[in-house]
Order: structure tokens, then sequence, then C-alpha cells
């Protein structure tokens, strides 16, 4: 049985560090796990500009303990008023490495986003010419349409037409969830890769309801079933390069889930290596994981992958029932439940 695990230090490719109190709390735990992260710009009012990008980067930086090198990778959150001159600046700022869609109303702090992809079109031109991704929320809004069908509908009615549309345009379907999205990426042409969670591959929608419900299991997308849960599974095992890692770590404070009306995010970053090395384990395909949270990513986004290196142990350890989190508290994935790999340098 392997014990021990060597990894080239991983990145994680979709990543919420919210700012000020909760930036503080929550950016140590990616900084000792991951290379690089790409920051999602979903911050209230929301990171739409280079200029707010690079002001945003440098209260990240300012923030990274003693010695780290943690590098956030940033990106600029689309809005029906992006214009290409700012997709311009975005590029040649060096600082921002994609752009998000997140169809309005879609999902936290997504109201000022996208009303139309067709309001885009110099935009979106812009980046497939500049060469910057596009980086995308995939579900409809439509209120309508069944909360366990908004992925594949979104595939269907904008992703499939857009993919077409812009032929050289690069884009990451940012964490899929269903064997629509998986079957989608997998016969799509080069250039459209997925990023997984940890909950996607871990949890089926059952873990929702199980005894009662779960606020802390509850993120957008939604978790589906276990014949979609494991579709992703077999794009991993097959070692698929389009599929890499993104955590979607998305803290909330801890009333703001326990409510009538509770937030979508689950905050997973506290073991954003260790719950995918838990259930490559379980699954009989360690061996991927190195392809999956090193590498894939890396060269998917052009960028090299990482000289260091981290050591995981399988060493069970708990979770605490919850963090501190500015003034309030965050309940992590998997509190007071055991996580079975360890990172060494956090080891007793
Ligand atoms: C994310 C958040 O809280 O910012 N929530 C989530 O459920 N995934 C937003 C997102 O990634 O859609
Ligand atoms: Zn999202
Ligand atoms: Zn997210």
């Amino acid at each position: 049985m392997i014990t021990e695990l060597q990894l080239r230090r991983p990145d994680d490719w979709h990543l919420h560090l919210r700012d000020g109190a909760g930036l503080r709390a929550v950016l140590p735990f990616s900084a000792a796990r991951f290379a690089r992260a790409i920051v999602m710009p979903n911050l209230q009012p929301p990171v739409t500009t280079t200029a707010q990008a690079a002001a945003y980067r440098q209260r990240i930086l300012a923030l990274l303990p003693a010695g780290s090198r943690f590098q956030p990778l940033m990106t600029l959150y689309l809005t029906d008023q992006t214009g290409a001159a700012e997709i311009e600046r975005a590029h040649a700022s060096g600082i921002i490495f994609g752009c998000k869609l997140y169809p309005a109303g879609a999902t936290t702090h997504s109201d000022a986003g996208v009303t139309d992809i067709a309001r885009l079109e110099e935009t979106l031109q812009a980046m497939a010419a500049l060469d910057l991704p596009l980086l995308v929320h995939g579900e409809v809004t439509d209120a309508q349409v069944d909360i366990f069908e908004r992925e594949a509908r979104f595939i269907d009615r904008v992703l499939a037409p857009l993919v077409e549309r812009w032929p050289r345009l690069r884009i990451i379907f940012e964490h899929v969830t269903t064997r629509a999205a998986v079957q989608f990426v997998r016969s799509a042409r080069p250039g459209v890769a997925a990023t997984i969670t940890p909950q996607h591959l871990l949890l089926n929608r059952n873990a929702l309801l199980a005894g009662g419900i779960r606020p802390h299991h509850y993120c957008l997308p939604i978790l589906k079933t276990e014949l979609d849960r494991r579709s992703l599974l077999e794009a991993v095992a097959d070692g698929d390069r389009r599929f890499f890692l993104g955590t979607d770590s998305a803290p909330h404070e801890r009333h703001t889930k326990e409510s009538a009306c509770g937030c979508a995010g689950i905050f997973s970053a506290h073991a954003g290596i260790e719950l995918y090395a838990e259930i490559f384990e379980r699954e009989g395909i360690l061996p991927r994981l190195a392809g999956f949270a090193s590498e894939f990513g890396a060269d998917f986004y052009r960028l090299p992958r990482n000289e260091g290196h981290i050591v995981l142990l399988k060493q069970a350890w708990t979770p605490p029932a919850s963090y501190p989190f500015g003034e309030g508290e965050l309940v992590p994935l998997r509190a007071g439940e055991p996580i079975a790999w360890r990172l060494e340098s956090e080891a007793a």
C-alpha cells in the first residue's frame, strides 16, 4: 500500500479567495498546497477591469504568509459592457490569464454578469485574437429549467454554438458536473477543457439530503447523480488531459449558508489536494493524480509546470468543525470527519 506520495506542486485552476478579512483567513490554505491559482473575479463589486484586477492581486500578495511563492493568476469578470479595449489591456498586463463568463443570475455574485452572449461579439473576437481563454460558469439561468438540467441545457443552448462560433477561442468549462458535460468536452474541438471539483468527484446529490438538509454540501452547479459522478471519474481515470483540477473552494460565512435561503459554495481549500488524493486512491487511480493536479492545467494555460513538489502522507486527520473567517466562521468540507491523506508540512 502506498503511504507516501510525492507530487509536482499542483495548481488550483478555479479558486475563490474573496477579499479583506475573508481573504486573510483562507489564503494560507491554498498557498500551502498550490503554486498558483486562477483567482475568480466575483467580488462585490466584481473585478471587471485590469486596474481592479491589479489592485486585487496586490491585496492578495500583501496577505501571503512570509516566504510564500504562491502566484495568484487573475481573471476579469465579463459584463455586457466589457469591450475589446479592456481585453487588450488585460492581455497586455501580463497578470490576467482569462475572462470569466457568469450568465447573469447563475450563481453567487453573478448579478452583474452577462445577460446575452450575443452582446459580446467584439469582446470574444478580441479574446480569440489575443489567445486569452474564456472561463465559463456553464448553467442556463432560465427558472423554468430544472436545476439538475441547467448544465446540460447550457451546452445545447450556449456552449456548443459558442465553441463553433469562435474556433480559435480557448474555453474552460468550469466545474463540470454531468455526464453530458464530460461527453461534450471529450468530443469537442481542441482548445476546450474542463475543471473538476473535489465535491463533484466525491459526492452525489444524496449528500444534500442525507438524514436532513445539508447546506454545507450546497454549491452550484448542484451535486448530480451517481451516474454523473461516475462519468467524471471515468474522465480522470483515463488520464484525459482536457480535465484538470479546480477546487472551486468558495467560502461563505456559516450563517449565510445555515439560513432559510443559504448561499451556494463549498469551502475545500483546507484540504484542496488531499480530498482529490483520497478519491483517486479509492478509485485505484492514484497514478493519475499527477497529470490532473500538476500538469494538464498548466499545459492548457500554456504556463510552465511547477518545479517544486509536495509530499502527501496516508495519515487520516480530521478538519475542525469550523475555521475563523473574519468576524465569523467557516464550515469546511468534511468538518469533523476524517480525510485519509495529509499534507506532510502540516503533519503533527
Ligand atoms: C461560487 C461562489 O461562492 O463564489 N459558488 C459555488 O457554489 N460554486 C460561485 C461559482 O463558482 O459558481
Ligand atoms: Zn461557477
Ligand atoms: Zn467557482
